[in-house]
């Protein structure tokens, strides 16, 4: 088959599924209201949780970094790339997360397949929740383990597993906030059975760090579980504003990541802009809980007016990640141009990054948004209310 031929078909599938997917310039920084085609739009779909991507401290720092250390890193960490401001902020996030080391990665796509991937491999068992995200899938694919899918959240099921599957390894993997659920794992819950079953366990705070917990640490920090937990993951483009990843965890499990990543040791460095830009994020987390209280009084005012309204919005009453069930691609894709039209600004979420029959309006809130501007999103739901079809509860397996 010629290759064109090739796109053309499966540009026909995906059209004729509702599937078809296209990039949409934003012009500006990132903040509550962005560009798109020229207009001002409240935007309810960054993971700029705490609104630091556009924030003073932050662009100073990398602006200073750059002046002092220049614009990239050069090199993989194993080579030349490892710059002090590697370090430093290693040692930053390993206080963060009350763990006795740290790692940076490129970004959390490739902390997740890399960790994975290392820590089992053919011969081994990974369990991973249903609703996990694209690169913990990935990763559990990549690694060769034997991977069995547990129903999201479900305990019991993960337990049903854990008895049957013998193996020399056996690793359980789950996002601490789900994505695109906008719920929390029973962590708690998950801690008793990896340990009950001799199993490691890896967590991705990636929704959760700077959001969660007294101190921002995330939703291992908020539940005491630090100890419990092999590997902590999180990233550093969403809540903390900038880009790239850190694992998190005991000092010979980091130096099993240095020795064994191989996304960590067959890429060039995190550039120094960045990592100054992430350690400057860090120091606001730490010291101005009030963003985190606004994220949630943000997600308590949207739910309660979306719900209002008659909109299915499932996931966890406080959590800034609201899925706002349609069920059909197409409606939800209907529903999401409506709203830009209306001036709100919030992506649809098809298949395949949800179940089928699960599509959805994939609202998130920032702590740089206002009451008005939460009221706005509402009156623009309500206005398009009409073009949603009914919605559907999510299908646990994919
Ligand atoms: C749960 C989760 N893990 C990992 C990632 C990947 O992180 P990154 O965007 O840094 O690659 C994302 C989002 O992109 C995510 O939502």
């Amino acid at each position: 088959m010629r290759p064109d031929d090739l796109f053309a078909e499966d540009r026909q599938r995906r059209v004729a599924l509702g599937l078809q997917r296209s990039l949409r310039p934003v012009d500006g920084p990132q903040d509550a209201r962005v560009i798109v085609d020229g207009c001002a739009v409240l935007s309810l779909c960054s993971n700029n949780y705490l609104g630091l991507a556009n924030h003073p401290a932050l662009i100073e720092a990398a602006v200073e970094a750059a002046r002092e250390y220049g614009i990239g890193a050069g090199a993989s960490r194993l080579i030349s790339g490892s710059m002090r401001l590697h370090h430093d902020l290693e040692d930053r996030l390993a206080a963060f997360k009350g763990a006795e080391a740290s790692l940076l990665f490129t970004s959390g796509y490739h902390a997740n397949l890399g960790v994975i991937s290392s820590l089992v491999g053919d011969g081994d068992a990974v369990f991973s929740d249903a609703l996990n995200h694209a690169s913990l899938i990935d990763g559990c694919r990549l690694s060769g383990a034997a991977v069995h899918v547990y129903a999201h959240a479900d305990v019991d099921a993960l337990e049903r597993r854990l008895r049957v599957v013998p193996a020399r390894r056996r690793l359980i993997v789950t996002d601490s906030v789900f994505s695109m659920d906008g719920d929390a794992a029973p962590l708690a819950d998950i801690c008793d059975l990896a340990e009950r079953y001799d199993a490691m366990l890896m967590v991705d705070e990636a929704h959760a760090t700077g959001v969660l917990g007294r101190r921002g640490a995330g939703l291992v920090e908020a539940l005491g579980l630090e100890p419990r937990i092999t590997v902590q993951m999180g990233t550093l483009g969403k809540a903390l504003g900038a880009f790239g990843a850190y694992v998190a965890g005991s000092r010979a499990l980091i130096e099993f990541l240095v020795n064994r990543a191989r996304t960590f040791i067959f890429t060039t460095a995190l550039p120094p802009p960045v990592v100054a830009a992430a350690a400057a994020a860090l120091r606001i987390v730490e010291r101005e809980p009030e963003r985190r209280a606004a994220v949630r009084r943000n997600a308590l005012r949207l739910r309660e007016g979306l719900l209002g309204i008659g909109y299915d919005v499932p996931g966890d009453a406080d959590c800034h990640i609201l899925p706002v069930l349609v069920g059909d691609a197409e409606a939800t894709m209907a529903l999401s141009a409506a709203l830009l039209a209306a001036g709100v600004f919030a992506h649809g979420i098809r298949p395949p990054t949800v179940p089928d029959g699960t599509a959805r309006i994939r609202a998130t809130v920032m702590a740089t948004h206002t009451d008005a501007d939460i009221d706005a999103a509402v009156e623009a739901f309500a206005a398009c209310a009409r073009r949603a079809r009914p919605a559907r509860r999510p299908a646990l397996q994919r």
